[in-house]
């Protein structure tokens, strides 16, 4: 049995966002998801935009994994996550628009929904936040969480006939309406209206319900690699990021586990995935903006604008403080630094190496933000490359400065470096050899 555990943790890798989020875990997901079995979501909704670039087609998910591209792999949306039925079925009709099999896609019955009130109380709280507003996505996320955790949520498994539906939505509606209409001014909604907009949604998304901690669990001991995709960043979590300006799940590797059904000891591999530069969308401290031309530059060259909202990222250098956080409270066994071939042109670079707070220099991230708000970061500077590296495919072929980039980067998180992309495509992808990931790939199901 010890030996099954063991043999059965080697087929699972965990893939978190160990920064902001946007680190690009779409494209890295997309490119491994051709090596598992089955792609897991575990936490988050739809406030998650992968851009994944196939080919000369550009494709933009927000619930249903990256995997959904390969057309063996079966994947499954996790208890621990939130869906807005609404927008799964204009995701998966604009796929198999453009010839995209998905009937390989599961929804736990444990997942909650996230319904149209739900939006609405995230723009109200927003708007009442005034200057203190978290820039929320506009999906709805923090009052489906908050819902769930109430106890009055409506669940992926009360879609399977639309008078369980409707059921569920009259017992919690009335409750919804009085807080929109008492305390924001909103119409609110009305029952059968509810009902009829979500009758499509029902049609198409009941029939996927299933016990995914059951199919996951028969699927690993049965030697099948699966593949858990994260969504956010390891500074969005719930507990361990910058709150309250994070998202409202547990972006974690241990989420994986709680938010499929597993136990922990199924998960070994944990890859954090960071940009060789830092972003954040909306509000909340980021220690190592740069609001000057160089983040400007960032910006363009990296397109960093929203895949969900549009809204422009802000940019700023790589922070190893956060890396090395992330590292520890996800328990990284390796990183995939993404974006590298954006930093080619830039004349020097910088990288946070420690904070300053109070004097004293820590490479420890602080536990609140107003200790953090003492802090200001130390930076090294680097020499830039000039090269375009986007058809390098081995770390030694990289210029001499990337490769003293990338050392010190490793250095400073604690963490190596398994993996790296030098553009958006598949094949602009770097596997280092003998690292846990190259064993993770080669470890044939
Ligand atoms: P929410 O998740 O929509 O409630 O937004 C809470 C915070 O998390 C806001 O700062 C969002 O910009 C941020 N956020 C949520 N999802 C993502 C993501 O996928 N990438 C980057 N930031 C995100």
């Amino acid at each position: 049995m010890i030996g099954g555990v063991v043999m059965d943790a080697q087929k699972s890798l965990v893939v978190v966002g160990a920064q902001w989020g946007d680190e690009g875990k779409g494209k890295v997901i997309d490119y491994l998801s051709g090596e598992a079995d089955l792609v897991a979501r575990f936490q988050g909704g739809d406030n998650a935009g992968h851009t994944v670039v196939y080919g000369a087609n550009i494709f933009k998910l927000h619930h249903v994994p990256s995997g959904i591209l390969n057309s063996g792999t079966i994947c499954l949306l996790g208890n621990g996550m939130v869906i807005n039925p609404l927008v799964l079925i204009k995701e998966l009709e604009e796929l198999e628009k453009r010839g995209i099999k998905t009937t390989n896609l599961r929804i736990s019955g444990k997942a909650h929904l996230i319904m149209a009130y739900h939006q609405a109380l995230d723009d109200e709280n927003e708007k009442s936040l005034g200057d203190k507003k978290i820039g929320t996505t506009g999906r709805g996320i923090g009052p489906a969480y908050a819902d769930k955790v109430l106890r009055r949520g409506i669940r992926a498994g009360d879609m399977i006939s639309p008078d369980r539906f409707q059921a569920c939505l009259s017992e919690v509606l009335p409750l919804q309406n009085r807080i929109l209409r008492e305390i924001y001014g909103h119409p609110g909604y009305d029952l059968i209206e509810l009902t009829d907009l979500y009758r499509p949604a029902l049609e198409r998304l009941g029939p996927l319900v299933t016990d995914v901690a059951l199919l996951l669990s028969e699927q690993l001991t049965g030697g099948k690699k699966v593949l858990f995709e994260g969504a956010q960043g390891a500074l969005l979590d719930i507990d361990h990021g910058t709150y309250p300006y994070v998202t409202s799940s547990s972006t974690v590797a241990a989420a994986a586990a709680s938010g499929t059904g597993l136990g922990p000891h199924h998960l070994k591999n944990v890859l954090g995935v960071v940009k060789a530069y830092a972003t954040r969308v909306g509000e909340g401290p980021f220690p190592s903006e740069d609001s000057s031309e160089a983040g400007d530059q960032l910006r363009e060259r990296g397109n960093e604008y929203g895949t969900t909202t549009g809204r422009p990222r802000r940019c700023g250098w790589f922070d190893a403080v956060i890396a090395r956080y992330a590292a520890r409270i996800n328990g990284l066994t390796g990183l995939a630094v993404t974006k590298l071939d954006v930093l080619s042109g830039m004349e020097l670079l910088k990288m946070a190496v420690s904070y300053r707070c109070r004097e004293k220099d820590t490479v420890n991230f602080p536990l609140s933000l107003e200790e953090l708000a003492q802090c200001t970061p130390v930076y090294e500077t680097f020499p830039g490359w000039d090269e375009d590296i986007s058809r390098v495919r081995s770390q030694k072929d990289l210029p001499a400065a990337a490769r003293q980039f990338l050392n010190a980067l490793e250095e400073k998180a604690g963490v190596k470096i398994e993996l790296i992309s030098v553009g958006p495509d598949r094949t602009q992808t770097i596997i280092m050899p003998n690292s846990h990931l190259e064993a993770w790939i080669s470890n044939k199901s």
